[in-house]
């Protein structure tokens, strides 16, 4: 397996060697390989991401990616998202597990508002919500997929009540669960994000269009005590990139105060996405090893620090492999 890692910025190059380091442990035969992207390179460079880089990224079977701080250029496109669109990562997986709830969103990663259908004129400027049946079939179909080996329930989340574009969304999303034959429902996002703070129990799989699913996500990582916990995955029919839910927070960058936790368990998905279910489960029981010895980064209310956090992880991990 040939994994690209892209550290990124901010807290990136903090974060994804504690990652890295559980992978190796786990996979020594995995082959990993850098590629730079984002915002230190554009300033050394004047170039973020080039067309080597893609290719690069490509190349790679699984994308192990930190954060990437967006260059204050106002032509500037996201990094992220066109990687997103140049390796067709359409499904965008961020599950929230804690006691007693287990939520699987799947977000649209291609299209909705972020199409890049976009302009300014002199008194408003417009961003053009694009939702089509052939993007919306596969991401129901891949959450649908997704409820049916949960023997679980499929939530969809929309706003057809106001937007056309929904109503279309919606019903791919019922035709994909009747076919597929999964218990589902529909939902409007505004009360449904509520909801699901309110009631997360009652929720198993969500899918949504995507910025109603970025919004959705962040506001689940209150469940859970914060972004610092939560993971990802972006999954296409020929690559996948797995990186934290949260973003490059240059604020606390460089003090070791970062919570490397959704790093890890997005490495965690890269391990379950290549078939090593027992590694994936491995890295939870390591966390959940060293959560219960109260070595905790700041953001949970402890003082250990992001190293330290990734060396009590790493001995947990070796910990394991003692009979
Ligand atoms: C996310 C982030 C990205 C998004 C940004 C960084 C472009 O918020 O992955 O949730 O909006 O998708
Ligand atoms: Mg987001």
């Amino acid at each position: 397996m040939k994994v690209a890692v892209v550290e990124g910025d901010g807290i990136g190059p903090e974060v994804i060697p504690v990652a890295r380091r559980v992978l190796e442990a786990i996979r020594p035969d995995f082959e990993f390989f850098p590629v730079e992207v984002g915002y230190g390179k554009w300033a050394r460079t004047g170039c973020a991401c080039d067309a080597d880089d893609i290719a690069a990224l490509k190349s790679a079977d699984t994308i192990l990616f930190g954060a990437i701080t967006t260059p204050p250029d106002p032509d500037y496109l996201s990094i992220l998202l066109r990687i997103r669109h140049e390796l067709d990562l359409y499904a965008n997986v961020r599950p929230v597990r804690g006691e007693g709830f287990d939520i699987l969103i799947i977000r649209e990663n291609t299209e909705g508002l972020y199409s890049g259908i976009e302009w300014r004129e002199e008194d408003r400027a417009c961003t053009v919500r694009v939702i089509t049946v052939k993007g919306s079939r596969r991401i129901a179909r891949f959450a649908a997929e997704r409820a049916q080996r949960r023997e679980g329930h499929l939530t969809i989340g929309n706003k057809a009540n106001v937007l056309k574009s929904d109503v279309l969304f919606r019903e791919i999303c019922i035709e994909e669960a009747t076919d597929a034959g999964v218990k589902w429902d529909a939902a409007f996002i505004d009360a449904l994000t509520l909801d699901v703070l309110m009631h997360p129990a009652q929720y198993d799989v969500i899918v949504t269009t995507n910025l109603f699913g970025d919004i959705l996500s962040d506001a689940a990582g209150y469940l859970v005590g914060g972004l610092g916990l939560l993971p990802s995955a972006n999954i296409g029919d020929r690559h996948a990139l797995f990186e934290p839910v949260h973003g490059s927070a240059p604020d606390i960058a460089g003090t070791d105060r970062a919570n490397p936790i959704a790093a890890v368990r997005s490495s965690a998905m890269l391990l379950d996405y290549a078939g090593d279910r027992e590694g994936a489960v491995r890295i939870e029981t390591a966390i959940r090893d060293v959560l219960a010895r109260g070595i905790r980064t700041p953001d949970m209310g402890g003082r250990a620090g992001t190293r330290t956090f990734g060396d009590a992880l790493w001995q947990a991990l070796q910990a394991q492999k003692q009979p």
